[in-house]
């Protein structure tokens, strides 16, 4: 029985390197990126769709978000370098169907303030011999949400942009990866933990 292909929607802030991943690897999923929101109008990322003639919106209100998922028939949230807070009942409404990617190994450098260059700063003033990038699904609590996939790298760099372009490199990897799984219904959440089905 072939799966349904699913509506992806893209979620940005900024450059969207990792949109261009998923852009560059879409042939690969059992999905269809549908649209690409940014909640900032000057989001590089907004050019990368528009040049895939992917329809972008840029949306700073959380009721017009919703509605706008909706009206696209969205399976899947990918925040990919989104810097907003999702509503709660967002969360709840799309639970274990909005994926994030962050660049460390969560649980350490994560939540409130930790995000860009800010996550590779401290990784470095805190000389921790191993970093790397995590995707999960998105709960109600920052970078807490059940762990789909890590990928670590040793932290040879002492300067933090260094580091910051490895750890770039895994997060286009393993968000590829976690979302083709999810878009071929190989991920389940038990117990709060992610089990990739075969
Ligand atoms: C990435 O480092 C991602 O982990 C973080 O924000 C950055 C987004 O980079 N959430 P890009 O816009 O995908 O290039």
């Amino acid at each position: 029985m072939s799966l349904q292909s699913k509506n992806i929607a893209v979620l940005i802030s900024g450059g969207g390197t990792n949109l261009q991943a998923l852009i560059d690897n879409e042939k690969d999923f059992n999905g269809k990126i549908k649209i690409v929101i940014s909640n900032r109008k000057d989001a590089y990322g907004l050019v990368r769709a528009e040049k895939n003639n992917i329809d972008t919106f840029v949306i700073k209100d959380n009721e017009v978000l919703l509605k706008t998922l909706k009206e696209n028939n969205i399976d899947l949230i990918v925040l990919a370098g989104y810097l907003k807070i999702l509503p709660k009942s967002l969360i709840r409404e799309y639970e274990n169907k909005i994926i994030n990617i962050h660049p460390s190994l969560i649980p350490a450098f994560c939540g409130s303030g930790f995000y860009g260059m800010r996550v590779h700063d401290a990784v470095i003033k805190k000389g921790v011999k191993y970093s790397g990038a995590t995707t999960h699904f998105v709960n109600e609590f920052a970078d807490e949400g059940p762990i789909i996939m890590q990928e670590a790298l040793l932290v040879l760099d002492s300067d933090a942009e260094e580091l910051q372009k490895r750890v770039l490199e895994i997060e286009h990897k393993i968000l590829v990866k976690s979302v083709k799984y999810f878009c071929d219904d190989k991920l389940k959440v038990v117990n709060g933990k992610v089990m990739i089905g075969e």
